[in-house]
């Protein structure tokens, strides 16, 4: 047994995994400021402190009376348009933050640290599926804080002989049966195709059917939740050598956007009013991975990842909590 420090573990893909974790006998302890996350969402059993992860007491407190073997940091600023707007407060929360919240880990001898990384870190692919050693241009400042911070804990695992892997994920999706995505405000396509199903939105949007795929519109790669959560899982399982690692979490199969909206109609029976706009800027025609290195290195397998099977368990949560996490029921707070 492991006690895992989850930052983030509020968070859609983060409390997912605290659950893995807890199945598997691990004991987890989640640091969360409940900014975008929700306590309700932290499975029992896992131990809640609200804090910001970047307050070096706080956490240092938190550190000398929990033994930690190892980090999930899954806590970040996410909104890719907020990062392109307000850059600054980006390098802050996910850089500057990050980098102090190392340092209070180091001399507590934290050495295994695994990190939500992006697609964003490579900006538009130069081939398909994209594999790890693309070039790396990120077109927003979101996947600049994912890639500066990558290069930093690659040099903490040389200078300190940590173990780090940092997971790029491609597009987290779907949902298990006690939790689903619920962001406040929702910029993911398939919760926004499930609330215009369910009447919460009058209309869905498409930015854009002039791009070079199958029917005009961007090609993405839809993961399952509990697949990236799984991959954390994998990682945790692994060798504990020093050294830095980045794998892909996709399935290297993409779907276009109309072809998520007819699974969605598909799958709830209701017909959708869909509306055409002009492309957004920053939007790559095709973002879709490889995902051999993590099959290969850390025997991963998506389990749950194709598009019905995604969409099927998002609506039955919506279903469940069409409020989503509106009326929180507090686990624990320590
Ligand atoms: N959802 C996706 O499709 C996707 C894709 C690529 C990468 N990622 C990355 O995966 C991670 C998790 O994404 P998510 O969709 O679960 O996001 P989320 O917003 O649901 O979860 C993030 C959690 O971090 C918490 N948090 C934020 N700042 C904090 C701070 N300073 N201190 C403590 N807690 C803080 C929030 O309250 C929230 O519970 C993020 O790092 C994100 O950048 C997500």
């Amino acid at each position: 047994m492991e006690t895992v420090l989850v930052t983030g573990g509020a968070g859609y893909v983060g409390s997912v995994c605290c659950r893995q974790l807890l199945d598997q006998g691990h004991k987890v302890v989640v640091v969360d400021d409940l900014s975008t996350g929700h306590a309700s969402a932290v499975p029992e059993g896992a131990e809640l402190h609200q804090l910001d992860y970047a307050d070096r007491s706080e956490v240092a407190r938190l550190l000398r009376h929990a033994s930690i073997d190892a980090v999930f940091h899954f806590a970040a600023q996410a909104l890719i348009p907020e990062s392109v707007l307000n850059p600054g407060r980006f390098f802050d929360a996910n850089l500057a933050g990050a980098i102090g919240f190392l340092e209070v880990l180091r001399p507590f001898g934290v050495k295994r640290f695994v990190f939500s990384s992006s697609a964003a870190v490579y900006g538009d692919p130069q081939s398909l599926p994209i594999d790890e050693d693309q070039p790396k241009s990120p077109v927003n400042s979101y996947g600049e804080t994912k890639l500066m911070l990558e290069r930093v804990l690659d040099w903490y695992a040389r200078a300190y002989g940590w173990n780090v892997v940092a997971f790029r994920y491609f597009n987290a999706s779907g949902a298990t049966e006690e939790i689903g995505e619920d962001h406040q405000p929702e910029t993911h396509i398939i919760p926004l195709l499930l609330e215009t199903a369910l009447g919460e939105r009058p209309y869905f949007e498409i930015y854009g059917d002039d791009y070079p795929t199958r029917d005009g519109t961007c090609i993405r790669d839809y993961v399952h939740v509990a697949d990236i959560a799984s991959a954390h899982l994998c990682a945790l399982n692994r060798a504990t050598d020093a050294g830095f690692s980045a794998y892909n979490i996709g399935t290297g199969k993409g779907y276009t956007v109309r072809e998520v909206v007819e699974e969605v109609e598909r799958v709830t029976g209701k017909s959708l009013d869909v509306r055409l706009r002009p492309r957004r800027a920053g939007d790559p025609a095709v973002l879709c991975a490889s995902p051999a290195k993590l099959v290969r290195e850390l025997d991963w397998q998506a389990r749950g990842s194709n598009l019905e099977a995604i969409i099927r368990s998002a609506w039955e949560w919506k279903l469940k909590h069409p409020e989503g996490y509106a009326a929180p029921q507090v686990n624990s707070v320590a």
